[in-house]
Order: structure tokens, then sequence, then C-alpha cells
């Protein structure tokens, strides 16, 4: 049985419909090696606290299976986390759970302080106390695999090579130090008290279930409703953009494989400036869904610059490829196409999330 937390959100949804739907949900297929594990199909509990960011209806595939059970709490009950641990007999913890976009750190960071920080602190007490009672046979398979971001290691100049494992923590935003500070709680817990923990540092996620207040599906939906799409700045920073169900595979693969204490960067080798990615989004809804006249590019407006905005983000994933084999499967082409078409086919999940309290969201930022 494996805890998910945060498994309502958008990379945890399709990480939770990937292991429990490999043959419905899944748009990559598996390795031989995956199927093996998919074929054994965990059961996962998922813990969220439906932050406007979860969306419990991203599951509804999973409403009737047996091997799924949803909980809504928030990861800093320790006493509710104990609980969970316990009654599901749980061997692995997928820590998803988080306060995610930089915008909204910026505008209030307490909450990112509160989940990221002192949340994932009482989640690996829990953790640590629930490891205490097991069996030592148990206590060698049992895993906490924290996910975090490339966003811990700063800014990257033009020419600086992409970033390695060991490269120096610079965070630059309320969100990044916060998540900087949850990846050294998790180092510590492992030196510390030899909890078997794993660390991935992901680089920008794009694809379906996307909340639209991130770039690219904010862009699609923009566009499509006929809105500006807003470009901070010059639009020249550069992100690395992996699809999400890569992601997905590449945490099954170091929860699978992954040498423990270890941090695995996680990345596809895709940099592109924002510029460059709002271009394309435009060009393939220009051939899929064509304006009456003009190109979707006609909307492109360039806003006030975020503050602090760092500049570019690139990862190496050598580590990863080498040491544990994986691969991502789609090119930013390949992903970028499948999102544009998601969101053009799944206006009902789009109706749902643009909800009053998103639309408070967007006149904020977006007011001047
Ligand atoms: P998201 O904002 O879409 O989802 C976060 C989920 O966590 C939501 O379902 C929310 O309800 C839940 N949550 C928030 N606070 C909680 C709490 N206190 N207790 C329980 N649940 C809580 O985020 P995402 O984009 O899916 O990111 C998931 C993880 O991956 C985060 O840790 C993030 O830092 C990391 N990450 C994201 C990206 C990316 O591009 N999105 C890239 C690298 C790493
Ligand atoms: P975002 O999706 O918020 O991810 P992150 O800040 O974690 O990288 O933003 C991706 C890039 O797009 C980032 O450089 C900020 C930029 N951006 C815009 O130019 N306009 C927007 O409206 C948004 C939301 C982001």
């Amino acid at each position: 049985m494996i805890l998910v937390t945060g498994g309502a959100g958008f990379i945890g949804s399709n990480f939770i419909l990937d292991s429990l739907l490999p043959k419905t949900g899944l748009e990559t297929p598996l390795s031989s090696q995956e199927s093996a594990v998919q074929n054994k199909k965990p059961g996962i509990v998922n813990l969220d606290k439906l932050t406007y960011a979860g969306n419990p209806s991203n599951l509804k595939e999973l409403e009737a299976s047996p091997n799924y059970v949803f909980v809504q709490g928030d990861i800093a009950d320790r006493k509710l986390v104990s609980a969970l641990l316990s009654e599901h007999q749980v061997s692995a913890i997928v820590h998803f759970a988080a306060e995610s976009h930089v915008d909204r750190s910026i505008h209030g960071p307490m909450e990112f302080i509160e989940t990221n920080v002192v949340g994932t602190f009482q989640l690996l007490e829990a953790a640590r106390t629930y490891f205490e009672t097991l069996s030592s046979t148990e206590q060698n398979t049992f895993r906490f695999l924290h996910v975090s971001t490339d966003e811990v290691y700063g800014s990257l100049e033009p020419r600086e090579p992409a970033f390695l494992e060991t490269r120096q923590y610079e965070p630059n935003s309320p969100y990044s130090a916060s998540k900087a500070a949850s990846d050294h709680l998790v180092r510590a817990w492992h030196h510390t008290y030899g909890l078997p923990v794993l660390t991935t540092n992901c680089s920008n996620n794009y694809g379906p279930f996307h909340f639209p207040e991130k770039l690219i599906p904010l862009v699609i939906l923009n566009a499509i409703a006929g809105k500006p799409l807003p470009i901070y700045g010059d639009g020249q920073q550069i992100r690395d953009w992996l699809y999400v169900r890569d992601h997905c595979a590449a945490i099954r693969c170091v929860l699978e494989k992954g040498r423990l204490g270890q941090t695995y960067n996680i990345g596809g080798r895709n940099e592109k400036t924002n510029l460059e990615v709002v271009q394309t989004i435009c060009a393939i809804l220009d051939e899929l869904h064509p304006k009456s006249s003009g190109s979707y590019v006609d909307q492109i407006t360039f806003v006030k610059d975020r503050p602090g905005h760092d500049r570019r983000y690139a990862i190496d994933a050598s580590k990863i490829e080498n040491e544990l084999g994986w691969r991502p499967s789609e090119t930013f082409e390949t992903g970028i196409r499948k999102t544009v078409q998601w969101y053009l086919e799944n206006t009902s999940w789009v109706d749902g999330v643009q909800s009053g309290s998103y639309r408070a969201w967007i006149d904020k930022q977006y007011a001047k």
C-alpha cells in the first residue's frame, strides 16, 4: 500500500491514474519492467487537503476501484497521518503535497511555509514513528519518496551547464525556498534517523489536469477564450519542460530502484524560452482550432515581470538515465500537442476548475 500525499493535484493525479489504470489511463507505453510492476497494482491511499489546486474529480475513474482510498486531510495533521500509516500498513510514501505556484508564494508566502516546510516535517515525524514499529523485513522495503523541484538550485546563466544533483542550493522565491527547506529536512531524517528516503528534483511539468494558473494551461485556455496571452517581462526566460507522465514514470523508477538517501534530477532536455512555448501553443491551436480570422499569436501581450524572476532552469538527467535506465518518452513537440488536444477535449474539467476563486486569482494577478 502506498500513501500518496497531494494526489488530487496535477502531478499526483497523473501518478495515481498511471499506477492504477495502466491500460486506459496511460498514453506513454510502459516498459516491460514497468509492466511487471504494474501487474502487481499497488493499493493507494490518497491524502489531500483539497486546497484550490486539489480536484478529486481528476480521479473519478477510480471511484469504484478496490485499490483506491481517498482521505481529505492535512499532511501537517500528524495524528491523522499516523493512523493512516498503521491502518493501511503502508509500505511507501510518495510525497507530492505542496503549495506549488511561484506567483501565489509572492503574494502570500505563509501557506508555503506551513505546508511545504511544517507539513513535510510533520509527515517525516509520522513516517519515522511508524517506521520504528515495522519488522526488519518491512523496514528493508519501506520508502519515503519526496517530490521536489529544480527551482531549489536557483537561476542559471545562459551558457552555464545544466543542474547536477551536486549543485549548490540557491532558491530565490518563497516557493523554491520552502521546497529547499523541505529537501533539507528529508535529507536530515535519513542521516540522523535512518529513514529510507529518496528525493527527486524535477523540471517544469505540463500535461493533462494542469491547473490553469500555470503558463501552459493558462495560455491554451486564454487563447481559445479570445483573451490576452500574458508573457512576463521579455519572455526570454528559459524552462526545461517535461511531459507529466514521463515525470511519473521517473518517480516509479526511483521508487523501485533508487539508492537510499540519494537525489535524482529529472528533466527532458527541452529548454525553451517562454515566448517559444507560447508561440508553439498558438501554432498548434491555429491548426487544431483555427480562429475565424488571424492567428492566436495576435493575442500575445507582454506584461509586468514577476519580481525576482529566475532567468533559466535546465536539468542534467544523466544520473537517473545512467543509473536507473529512465528516459522520457515524449519530446516537447509530441507532449505539447497531446496537451493542447486534452484541453480542447476536456471542456467540462476546464469549466469545473474555472470557479469563482480561480477568477478572483486571475483578477488579482493580471489586474494591471
Ligand atoms: P498542485 O498544486 O497541482 O497540487 C498540490 C496538491 O497538494 C493539491 O491537490 C493540494 O490540494 C494538495 N495539498 C496542498 N497542501 C496540502 C496539505 N497541507 N495537506 C495535504 N494536501 C495538500 O502541485 P503539482 O504541480 O501537482 O506539484 C506536486 C509536487 O511536485 C509539488 O511538491 C511540487 O513542488 C513538485 N513539482 C512540481 C513541478 C511542476 O511543474 N508542477 C515540477 C517539479 C516538482
Ligand atoms: P509557471 O508555469 O508559473 O512555472 P514556474 O514559475 O514554476 O517556472 O511559469 C513558467 C514560466 O512562465 C515562468 O518563467 C513564468 C512565466 N509566466 C508568464 O510569462 N506568464 C504567465 O502568465 C505565467 C503564469 C507564467
